[in-house]
C-alpha cells in the first residue's frame, strides 16, 4: 500500500533536484553551473540528478545521437563523482512517473504563463515547433515536484523555470490540497553563467556546433582546452581588471578562474599582470580539474554496462519517491484509485 501522506518537513535532510539534457556533449558551463554542485551537495543531502532525456525531444533530434549522448552524460555525471551510496541517478525516461505527474501539471498551467518562458519565445512559435517545446516546462516542474525537492541547483538561466514549477506547486495545493513541497531555487554563487569564449556575451551552450571554437567540453583534451582558452576574445585595453559590462572576456576569464580556485573574480585579477598571464593561470586550472575526470570517465567508457546497472539500481531508487508523491497527486486530484 502507498503512502500517500504529505511529507514531514522536520525531520529529514534537504532533498536536491537537478537534471540536465543530453543536448550535446557536457561544457566546461555545465560542469561549474550544475554537475560540479550536485557532486558537492550529495553527501549532505537526499540529491535526485538525472539526465533529462525526454527534454531533449522538444525540437529537432537524432535518435542515434541522443542514444549516445544519453549514455555519455550519465557516464560523465559518474565520472565526476556522483554515486548511488549518495544520491538517486538516473535516466529521467526510466521513471514513467515523470511523465505521467506533467500531464497532471498541464492541467494546472495556464496558456498565459507558458507563452511567456523565455525559451520558448526565443526557439518556438512557429506552425511546426513540437508541441511539447510550450508544455515541457510542465514536465521539468514535475521532476522536480516528484521527488519533494527542497533546493533546484541549476545555473542562472533556469530561473524562470523553477519559478513556475514553484507557482504551480502553490495553485496545485490551494485547488487540491497540500501535495506538494514548494521549492527554492539554489543559484551558484561562483560560475553560474560561464560564457562563450569567443563571444563573451552569449552563454556557453552544448548544443552549440560541434566545433565551436568557444565552448570547452568536458572531455576536450588539454591541448584543445589550452588553444581555445589562447583564442579567447579579450579587449584592447590591455588591463586585467574585472568589469562584466566593458570587459566581458576578460571577466569571463576571471569568473572561471575564480570559480575554480573558489575565490572572488576581483582578487584574482589582483595577481595577475597580462592577457597572457590570465589564460595560462586558466587554461592550468581547468585542465587540472578535468583531467581526472576525463580518466575516470574513459575507464567507465570501456565498461558500458556497467553503467547501465548503476543506471537501473538509480531509477529503481528513484521511482520508490516518485510513485508515493504521483499516488498523493492523484488521488488529490480526484482520480479514482
Ligand atoms: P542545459 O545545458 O541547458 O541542459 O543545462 C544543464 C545545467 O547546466 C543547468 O543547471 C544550467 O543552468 C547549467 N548550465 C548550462 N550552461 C551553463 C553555463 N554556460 N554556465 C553555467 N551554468 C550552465
Ligand atoms: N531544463 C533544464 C535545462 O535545460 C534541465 C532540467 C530538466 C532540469 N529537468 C530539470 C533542471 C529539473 C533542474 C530540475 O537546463
Amino acid at each position: 500500500m502507498l503512502d500517500t501522506s504529505a511529507p514531514d518537513a522536520v525531520h529529514r535532510s534537504p532533498a536536491v533536484v537537478s537534471g540536465i539534457t543530453p543536448s550535446g556533449s557536457l561544457t566546461l558551463g555545465n560542469y561549474l553551473g550544475a554537475l560540479r554542485r550536485f557532486v558537492a551537495e550529495q553527501q549532505q543531502t537526499r540529491g535526485h540528478f538525472f539526465i533529462a532525456d525526454l527534454h531533449a525531444l522538444t525540437t529537432d533530434h537524432d535518435p542515434i545521437r541522443l542514444h549516445d549522448l544519453t549514455l555519455e552524460t550519465a557516464t560523465l555525471f559518474f565520472a565526476t563523482g556522483l554515486d548511488l551510496s549518495s544520491a538517486a541517478v538516473f535516466v529521467q525516461s526510466h521513471v514513467r512517473a515523470h511523465v505521467e505527474l506533467a500531464y497532471l501539471l498541464e492541467c494546472t498551467a495556464y496558456v498565459g504563463e507558458l507563452s511567456r518562458m523565455i525559451q520558448f519565445k526565443q526557439k518556438g512559435g512557429r506552425p511546426r515547433t513540437r508541441a511539447s517545446l510550450f508544455s515541457y516546462p510542465c514536465l521539468m516542474a514535475a521532476d522536480i515536484l516528484l521527488y519533494d525537492a527542497d533546493m533546484v541547483p541549476v545555473g542562472g538561466d533556469q530561473d524562470q523555470h523553477v519559478e513556475l514549477c514553484r507557482n504551480l506547486a502553490v495553485r496545485f495545493n490551494r485547488l487540491y490540497g497540500e501535495t506538494f513541497v514548494v521549492p527554492e531555487l539554489a543559484k551558484a554563487v561562483l560560475g553560474s553563467r560561464v560564457a562563450d569564449l569567443a563571444e563573451p556575451r552569449a552563454k556557453m551552450s552544448k548544443s552549440s556546433a560541434a566545433s565551436s571554437a568557444g565552448v570547452i567540453r568536458m572531455l576536450d583534451d588539454p591541448d584543445l582546452v589550452v588553444r581555445k582558452i589562447n583564442r579567447a576574445v579579450t579587449d584592447s585595453e590591455g588591463k586585467v581588471r574585472y568589469d562584466p559590462v566593458r570587459k566581458p572576456g576578460v571577466s569571463n576569464l576571471l569568473d572561471l578562474a575564480a570559480a575554480l580556485c573558489g575565490e572572488n573574480p576581483c582578487d584574482v585579477a589582483e595577481t595577475v599582470s597580462s592577457y597572457g598571464e590570465l589564460k595560462r593561470r586558466c587554461a592550468d586550472l581547468v585542465v587540472a580539474e578535468l583531467t581526472p575526470i576525463q580518466q575516470r570517465y574513459h575507464d567507465l567508457a570501456h565498461h558500458p554496462d556497467y553503467v547501465r546497472g548503476m543506471l537501473t539500481a538509480g531509477a529503481q531508487q528513484a521511482t520508490v519517491t516518485a510513485e508515493q508523491v504521483l499516488a498523493r497527486a492523484r488521488q488529490n486530484m480526484g482520480l479514482l484509485m
